[in-house]
């Protein structure tokens, strides 16, 4: 199987994610931050180092402010709800994942306005329109970092001025890039960060990662136990406590742990190049094939290790099932969640076919995956 679905899930993993899951698992399963035993306080400290990681990563100053959370979606719902109240306005793109815009669109009940800032047909934003759409209540802009559809990548750091300058909190949704780019929250004035732990983080689904800069404090999504003020009835203050109810999935986040352990040694840049390399040559082969059409930038530097096209009319779910069944190739077809991103660029109707390069794939996967399409091509000439 030639894997390229790494948009949705990465995988494989490092083998020391596999490693990481199965020792926790076996070795020191116990109930983190709880009990007071050895075997409690070495599951706490493995969470704990795993924060840390994190922060190197990110360039965070307190591990207290990573949440951990089960995946994006419960990352971005926690910083959009958590930070949006009646009469707010918020700022996104018409690019962006449902993931993101399901809850501002949720939010309308409670008075909360949005500006969905229109998009090229190449998808791409346009920062002119993104400023005028700042209004005095606005309170927050939230984009991703690279559109899940045609990996667009937006300049986080110029955004994140413009939001410092008007005061205006910034929110990055890093789904597709976070593992992969530089992202440091500090010099791009990021105030929450959204991450998966699944996907460029390479650890197991079930996790992700919400930063909060420290000042900001979020209505939280629900109450329970955590394991510490046990006296009282309301939920404690302190973070990452606030947010974190209940038992924590720890070999999930000692596995995201082993995953970035991975990326801080193998190098960013390194990850991002190899990466790029094999987007650019994709990108070349497809554009020498006639009946192909490709969306977005078409530029491996502006671009994520994310390819979307479609062949001629050919519905896009038709030929994944092709690529599956009689190639052996694993992509994914339809609307992606994003159904905004298909109105920008116009392919509603037939949504488009993912190519998603991830750190594991060589050159020869995409010389097959090129093969297959140029076959595909050939049936309908
Ligand atoms: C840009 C973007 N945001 C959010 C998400 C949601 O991620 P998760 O499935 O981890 O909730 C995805 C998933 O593909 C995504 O691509």
């Amino acid at each position: 199987m030639i894997y390229l679905d790494n948009a949705a899930t990465s995988f494989p993993k490092p083998e020391r994610v596999y490693k990481a899951v199965d020792k926790c698992l076996r070795e020191y399963g116990a109930n983190p931050g709880r009990s007071g035993h050895k075997l409690a306080l070495k599951a706490g400290r493995a969470i704990y180092e795993t924060r840390e990681l994190i922060c190197k990563l990110f360039n965070i100053d307190n591990p207290m402010q990573v949440i951990f959370t089960s995946n994006a979606t419960d990352s971005l719902n926690l910083a959009i709800k958590g930070v949006l109240k009646e009469g707010d306005h918020v700022i996104t793109s018409g690019m962006e994942h449902n993931s993101l815009i399901r809850p501002i669109k949720a939010l309308e009940e409670i008075g909360v306005e949005n500006t969905i800032v229109k998009c090229s047909k190449e998808g791409i934003i346009k920062i002119d329109e993104l400023k005028k759409a700042i209004k005095k209540n606005t309170r927050l802009i939230a984009l991703a970092h690279a559109s899940n559809v045609t990996g667009n990548l937006i300049p986080i750091e110029e955004i994140g001025n413009i939001a410092k300058e008007k005061d205006i909190l910034f929110m990055v949704d890093a789904a597709q890039t976070a593992g992969i780019y530089n992202i440091d929250v500090k010099k791009m004035n990021i105030d929450l960060l959204a991450c998966p732990g699944h996907k460029g983080l390479m650890g197991p689904q079930g996790t992700g990662i919400l930063y909060v800069r420290e000042g900001i404090i979020l209505k939280q999504m629900k109450e329970g136990g955590t394991g510490s003020k046990s006296e009282s009835l309301l939920q404690p203050e302190i973070v990452p406590d606030r947010y974190e109810s209940g038992t924590p999935n720890t070999p999930g986040i000692v596995g995201m742990g082993a995953g970035v352990e991975f990326i801080l040694e193998k190098g960013i840049d390194n990850i991002r190049r190899h990466e790029e390399e094999l987007t650019e040559y994709m990108l070349n082969e497809l554009k020498s094939i006639k009946n192909v059409k490709i969306y977005g930038t078409k530029d491996a530097k502006k671009q994520a290790s994310v390819i979307s096209i479609n062949i001629g009319d050919l519905d896009s779910s038709e030929i994944s099932y092709i690529l599956d069944q009689a190639f052996d190739i694993a992509v994914r077809s339809g609307l992606h969640c994003a159904p905004l991103a298909h109105k920008s660029l116009g392919t509603f109707e037939q949504g488009t076919v993912r190519f998603s390069i991830g750190y594991f794939n060589k050159k020869e996967d995409i010389d097959k995956a090129i093969s297959a399409i140029k076959s595909i091509c050939e049936e309908i000439e």
